[in-house]
């Protein structure tokens, strides 16, 4: 089987490995002309943590850990209160055992499938245009001029995909707006900084943490729910506009908020990787057409107030290999793309359920609002420190979903 992939994120790289397992024939475009080390802490949980182990880097997700302790709030006048360390095994600190920095994971994706003999990775190449996508095949033109047919197209390329655009009706993706705006970077990292997730609960519904990582850097991040309809307009036309409209917005309404905020605007201009972003969901009526599907962000992006994209980007490619490992050679590919939606549609839909409070708790607009949050955190913190709350282990599928076996995956041989 001839498979095309189209973006080397988390997705991409992991669909690629087991499909290799498998026999087949795999060729990846990305956009960007070198992996890009780029994104902050992500986690890896439930499901996803076997899948990595199933794959055999768990080890190197440890080494690559992000280094931090636990997470704790910063009062409004900077002092830490409400400490959550990491413990093992347990639910009760933000942190979770295997995090790790996007770009580092994406590294190590990139790493263990790169040098396959059945893996080609077309680095700062796109898909042009989907010419066809038939009962035959799926024929494409690539940015390079090249026109090329596969079996099969899984487009694994994000949350803002264009080959989706062009291969599903827009009426058939909806994007839901979560009311909330995020810009993150990378700063130089001071003697004063630790190893603590920092969260700053300014007013107006403004948020800002800080949090280490293990390349002697920092990485800060801002995040706002609007409090009025002026404001919303603001934050979403400068989502949709350049760096610098996003850096102006910024400076200008979190230049009052306190603790750190004037030392992490002022690092902002010469950060390598300013990322600003509306949070918003993907769902889509149906992942796949034809010979064309869709995977992680691309087809569910379930927003980082969930925690859980990458480890869906993970649980899903793992899926979506085992099913098409199931074809018979030759097979219309249809049949694998139904049972990959059938099997892991139920638990993207459950992860994608956030209750509507959540990110309005997490951004407390007055004085009143903060102090309660702060005296919850705080009690929750002190309670949390002397029980230990039972909460399944990271390793013992906690996710609730039922990870498949597909025996073609577990054979021993090609990687
Ligand atoms: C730069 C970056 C930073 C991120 N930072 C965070 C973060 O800090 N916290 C968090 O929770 N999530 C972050 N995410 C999202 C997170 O990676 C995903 O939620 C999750 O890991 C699912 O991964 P994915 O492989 O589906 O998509 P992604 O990780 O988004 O990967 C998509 C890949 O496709 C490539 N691509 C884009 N357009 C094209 C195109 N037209 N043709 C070919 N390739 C293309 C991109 O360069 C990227 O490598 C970030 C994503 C990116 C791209
Ligand atoms: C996390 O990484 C550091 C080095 O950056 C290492 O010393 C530590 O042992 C790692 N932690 C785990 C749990 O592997
Ligand atoms: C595609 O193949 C199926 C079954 O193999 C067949 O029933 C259908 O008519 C074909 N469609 C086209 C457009 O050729
Ligand atoms: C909207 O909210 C912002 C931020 O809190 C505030 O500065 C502004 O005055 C408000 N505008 C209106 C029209 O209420």
């Amino acid at each position: 089987m001839r498979v095309l992939i189209s973006g080397a994120g988390i997705a991409g790289p992991t669909l690629a490995w087991f499909l290799a397992k498998t026999g087949a024939k795999v060729t990846i475009v990305e956009k960007s002309p070198r992996l890009l080390p780029y994104g902050q802490n992500i986690d890896i949980k439930g499901s996803a943590v076997t899948v990595m182990r199933k794959m055999g880097l768990l080890d190197e997700v440890r080494r690559l850990n992000t280094t931090e302790q636990g997470t704790r709030f910063i009062d409004s006048r900077g002092r830490p209160f409400a400490p959550f360390p990491v413990k093992e095994g347990s639910i009760t600190s933000f942190t979770s055992e295997f995090e790790i920095l996007r770009g580092d994971l994406a590294g190590i994706l990139y790493k263990a499938t790169k040098d396959h003999q059945d893996v080609e990775y077309l680095l700062g190449t796109t898909i042009k245009e989907v010419i066809s996508n038939d009962n035959d095949s799926v024929k494409v033109e690539l940015s390079n001029g090249e026109v090329q047919e596969f079996d099969l197209l899984v487009i694994a390329d994000g949350q803002w995909s264009k080959a989706r655009k062009q291969c599903f009706p827009s009426e058939s993706v909806k994007l839901v707006d979560k009311d909330m705006y995020v810009a993150y970077w990378t700063i130089p990292r001071l003697p004063s900084d630790d190893n603590w997730w920092n969260v700053y609960h300014a007013l107006g519904s403004r948020v800002i943490t800080l949090r280490p990582d293990p390349h002697g850097t920092i990485r800060a991040m801002f995040s706002l729910m609007p409090c009025n309809a002026t404001q919303k307009k603001a934050w979403q036309e400068a989502s949709r506009g350049d760096k610098q409209t996003q850096e102006d917005l910024l400076r200008r309404e979190f230049a009052d908020a306190g603790w750190q905020a004037q030392r992490l605007l002022d690092s902002m201009d010469q950060a390598p990787d300013f990322y600003f972003q509306a949070i918003q969901q993907i769902r889509m009526s149906k992942w796949s057409s034809s010979r064309v599907v869709c995977l992680g962000d691309t087809a569910y992006a379930p927003t980082p107030l969930t925690g859980a994209g990458t480890s869906l980007a993970i649980i899903g490619a793992y899926v979506l290999a085992g099913e098409l490992s199931k074809l018979m050679p030759g097979e219309h590919p249809a049949k694998a793309l139904e049972a990959y939606e059938r099997t892991f549609r139920p638990h993207v839909e459950e992860v994608q359920k956030i209750p509507s409070f959540v990110p309005a708790i997490a951004h407390p607009a007055s004085a009143w609002k903060r102090w309660v949050l702060q005296t919850f955190l705080s009690t929750l913190s002190r309670i949390v420190a002397f029980r230990w709350f039972p909460g399944g282990t990271a390793e013992g599928n906690d996710d609730g979903f039922k990870l498949p076996l597909y025996t073609r995956l577990e054979e021993k041989g090609s990687q």
